[in-house]
């Protein structure tokens, strides 16, 4: 059967039955918000971030008001990443496990005052480090897997004892997500979730967050190569995803976002499990670029960007823009 008894355009002529039709509607529900804290408590201290317009950096008072509005806009959880700044950093990223650190500060006031509000911890050394390198490196450069996995462990625990209920290794190093779950297990943290950076790409649309977390400087014209996965892959998205699966993986995540809807896809179809995507630093900047210029209808284009996710099989977005997003949703 065909035209003009198939006439595609009936369903789509009024805007009930295209209601009716849709396949993917996105929610407050399927999105987190990004946050990044620095020192500073007491003082609001709030600090711009100049290759992302729109997002500071919040010490803790501040970050309580942004986990405040989330919960207000019905935004399940917040992911958490920290600027420590550069006294901190060493070459063992030591302050990374530190029970009174900025992360695990940041934590317990969250977790205190907003209990109901899912916090996600960024596990990686990049903050920390005097080289910016997500690990601990030998004396050519190179990223060690089994002395990082062992810090991240350290890291993991501290954010755990601290209230945080998912660890988010974003590092990509070989065996760390059974490592760390042996290690909650082992201290009694049976129900802190694991959100497993799979595949994770060394993708140049993390530059922005660089500068956030104060990272960029350090690295200087270092790479991520050794440990991020090559932009032309897939394939090995899926190994990726199964080892972390088996090793106990409450979650998986696809990043950058836009750029590698086809990973999602893949991703969500062979596996079946609790799907993440990023929309990276990098997507927020072009998007908010553009916008500025004019060039774009800031609203639709990232309201249709996280609607695609969904429709690519993301169960939740982490994203700086969730807080708008959630407030234009229910405009
Ligand atoms: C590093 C980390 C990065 C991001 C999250 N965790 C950057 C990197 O791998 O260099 C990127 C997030 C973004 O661009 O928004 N552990």
């Amino acid at each position: 059967m065909n035209f003009p008894a198939i006439r595609m355009r009936r369903m789509r002529r009024d805007a009930f039955s295209r209601a009716l039709m849709r396949e993917h509607t996105l929610l407050p529900t399927d999105l987190i918000m990004v946050a990044f804290v620095i020192e500073g408590e007491g003082e609001g201290k709030r600090e711009p971030v100049p290759s992302m317009p729109g997002v500071e950096r919040l010490s803790i008072d501040g970050l309580l008001a942004l986990a405040g509005e989330c919960v207000e806009w019905g935004i399940p959880a917040l992911a958490l990443f920290p600027s420590p700044g550069p006294a901190v950093k060493s070459e063992d990223a030591a302050e990374a496990w530190n029970p009174q650190g900025l992360m695990q500060r940041a934590t317990r006031a969250l977790k205190a005052k907003y209990p109901q509000l899912g916090l996600i911890g960024d596990v990686a050394l990049d903050p920390y480090t005097t080289h910016g390198q997500d690990g601990l490196i030998d004396e050519n450069g190179y990223v060690m897997n089994e002395p990082t996995v062992e810090a991240l462990i350290k890291m993991s625990l501290a954010q755990a004892e601290a209230g945080m209920d998912f660890v988010a290794p974003s590092d990509m190093m070989d065996g760390r997500i059974g490592a760390i779950r042996e290690a909650l297990e082992n201290a009694g943290h049976i129900h802190t979730r694991i959100l497993a950076y799979s595949a994770k790409y060394a993708s140049a649309f993390y530059g922005p967050f660089r500068d956030a977390v104060g990272s960029a400087a350090n690295l200087g014209k270092g790479n991520k190569h050794t440990y991020q996965m090559d932009v032309g892959n897939s394939d090995e998205a899926l190994r990726e995803v199964e080892l972390d699966i088996a090793e106990g993986a409450d979650a998986v995540m696809v990043k950058p976002g836009l750029p590698y809807l086809d990973v999602l896809r893949r991703v969500k179809d062979a596996f079946g499990v609790p799907t993440f995507v990023y929309q990276v630093s990098g997507e927020y900047a072009m998007l908010k670029a553009a916008a500025q210029n004019g060039w774009l209808d800031e609203r639709a284009v990232v309201l249709e960007s996280l609607t695609a996710f969904k429709r690519a099989g993301a169960d939740a977005i982490l994203t700086y823009y969730a807080l708008d997003a959630a407030r234009w949703l229910r405009e």
